[in-house]
């Protein structure tokens, strides 16, 4: 099935296909490949978004052929694609999916590479345009550009443009970010380099904008004077599974916080861009980000909480340590949760504390962002006894069950006067129906039409390892004494309503 034949696009936002060009995917027999790539470019097909000429290269050290990466794709779609796939879509998508075994660091590897591209463009047309996917470990993102370069798949012409995604971590710390920068910066100009945070991918974080600037009511509140503080919370009931080699090299504070949780920050603080393009958008992100205040050494010990899981249980069975994990060290010493309180230096934001936290093996997966507002002035209804003035508080859950919650106070029916808080709702689902997706569709779609609206920007990447390089200083040089120090299937170390109650404030309710 041609793509021109299939229904129009159900996304109303992406109205023409992409540009036709040959997508290769770097460590292609991963995990990546067949959870989410393939399944994304399924749905694309399926709405008319990729080019005639579109086809994918998969480059991996398996020992596949072109055949046998398509029948194993075959199976593996069965699994993963979030909803069934049309039989003729596969087929044509199939049909333009090739292989080439090889190593990232052989330069032999990128001249068959080379030789392929040319076959796969003479085979289905197109002007030779070159999307390079790197999903491989992070230590191989700069010998990857530098092989591209000297295979001729790097640079741009007047008549084909090449782009590069890179897979999150951006380096592990400033140093190395920097360096990382760069390296590829030898070779890639920055509007062919797409840093990728799969949460810019999720709806209701894309969302985010659209509520705060495509509404006229909620902006003017959208500062100090009427917000108390706000909470970003990543909450994941999966321990590190089957990725304790990376993870124990990582940690939570660097797995999560200076990319998906920053996200999240800067779009919730950042001031109306003057118009939606990718530079106006980040430079308010960026703005943002280096407006966070430092932090001293001082303020890690006492706004920070670092966390690791020990026994407990999950989903009602018991669930073993983060000690006891495959590929974890014995008395491995990595963090697998952190709090921590951070606040923005600017005049919206002055003096409201911006409470993060992340965690694996927590009580319930829940990602999103609590607004909560300021009291009333004064309490109208205290002569009329035993009221509590609702705090209103603003719920942004990106997942699961995506949507937005109001809590604000009511009258409860009766002759006394008491008051009670109530929530309005809205739900993605119920309103807009299920969309079965992967969150990868529109990150792909737009780094085939050149919008680096949602991706990240060196300057950005640097930004957020500037804010949590003295966590990585000070935690390095005092090693956590209470390792683990909650129990896997609990809301994490207690410090971290500690950090909270000293400032009178408590973590919001997660629903059940
Ligand atoms: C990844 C982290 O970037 O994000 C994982 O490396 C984490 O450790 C995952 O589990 C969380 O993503 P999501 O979409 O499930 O919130």
């Amino acid at each position: 099935m041609n793509p021109a034949e299939t229904p129009a696009p159900a996304d109303t936002t992406l109205t023409r296909p992409a540009d036709g060009c040959v997508m290769v995917i770097f460590g292609a027999s991963g995990d990546l490949t067949k959870r989410k790539l393939i399944p994304a470019l399924i749905n694309l097909a399926r709405d008319s978004l990729l080019g005639r000429e579109f086809a994918v290269i998969g480059f991996a050290t398996r020992d596949y052929t072109t055949e046998t990466f398509r029948k194993q794709l075959a199976e593996d779609i069965a699994t993963f694609s979030p909803a069934p796939v049309d039989e003729a879509l596969w087929q044509w998508l199939a049909g333009r999916i090739h292989y080439v075994r090889g190593s990232v660091e052989d330069p032999q590897a990128y001249q068959v590479l080379a030789a392929t591209v040319n076959e796969v463009v003479t085979q289905h047309g197109g002007a030779g345009n070159l999307f390079h996917y790197l999903a491989v470990a992070p230590k191989f993102f700069g010998t990857i550009v530098e092989q591209l370069d000297a295979a001729g798949l790097a640079r741009e012409t007047d008549s084909r443009w090449c782009r590069v995604i890179i897979e999150k971590p951006f380096g592990h710390d400033l140093e190395s970010a920097r360096a990382l920068t760069a390296e590829i910066g030898r070779v890639l100009d920055e509007r062919q380099i797409y840093r990728i945070d799969h949460y810019l991918g999720k709806e209701t974080v894309q969302n985010l904008m659209v509520f705060r600037f495509g509404n006229g009511i909620f902006e003017p509140i959208w500062d100090r004077r009427y917000i108390d503080h706000v909470q970003i919370t990543a909450a994941e009931t999966v321990g590190v599974e089957q990725r304790g080699g990376y993870y124990d090299t990582s940690g939570a504070l660097r797995d999560m916080v200076p990319n998906h949780l920053f996200q999240l920050l800067s779009l919730t603080a950042l001031e109306p861009p003057i118009s939606f393009d990718a530079n106006a958008v980040r430079d308010e992100q960026a703005k943002v980000l280096h407006a966070i205040q430092p932090l001293s050494p001082e303020d890690v010990l006492s706004k920070t909480v670092r966390g690791q899981y020990g026994a407990g249980s999950s989903g009602g069975s018991p669930a073993a340590g983060y000690r006891a994990e495959p590929n974890v060290p014995q008395g491995s010493n990595t963090e697998t949760y952190i709090a921590l309180k951070l606040t923005i230096d600017n005049w919206r934001w002055a003096d409201v504390p911006f409470y993060l936290r992340t965690g694996k093996r927590m009580a319930k997966r829940c990602t999103e962002i609590a607004i909560q507002f300021k009291r009333a002035p004064f309490m109208l209804f205290r002569k009329a006894g035993a009221l509590s003035p609702t705090q209103n508080r603003l719920v942004i859950r990106i997942q699961p069950n995506e949507g937005i919650s109001l809590t604000f106070g009511a009258k409860i029916p009766g002759t006394v006067m008491r008051q009670g808080e109530v929530h309005m709702d809205f739900s993605y689902v119920e309103q807009f129906g299920s969309h079965p997706h992967t969150g990868y569709e529109r990150l792909l779609y737009d780094c085939m039409v050149g919008d680096q609206t949602l991706f990240q920007r060196a300057d950005m990447v640097e930004a957020g390892w500037q804010v949590i390089q003295p966590l990585l200083d000070v935690w390095k040089a005092l090693p956590p004494r209470n390792f683990p120090n909650y129990a896997a299937g609990s809301w994490g170390p207690k410090e971290a309503d500690e950090l909270l109650a000293r400032d009178g404030r408590a973590w919001g309710k997660m629903p059940q």
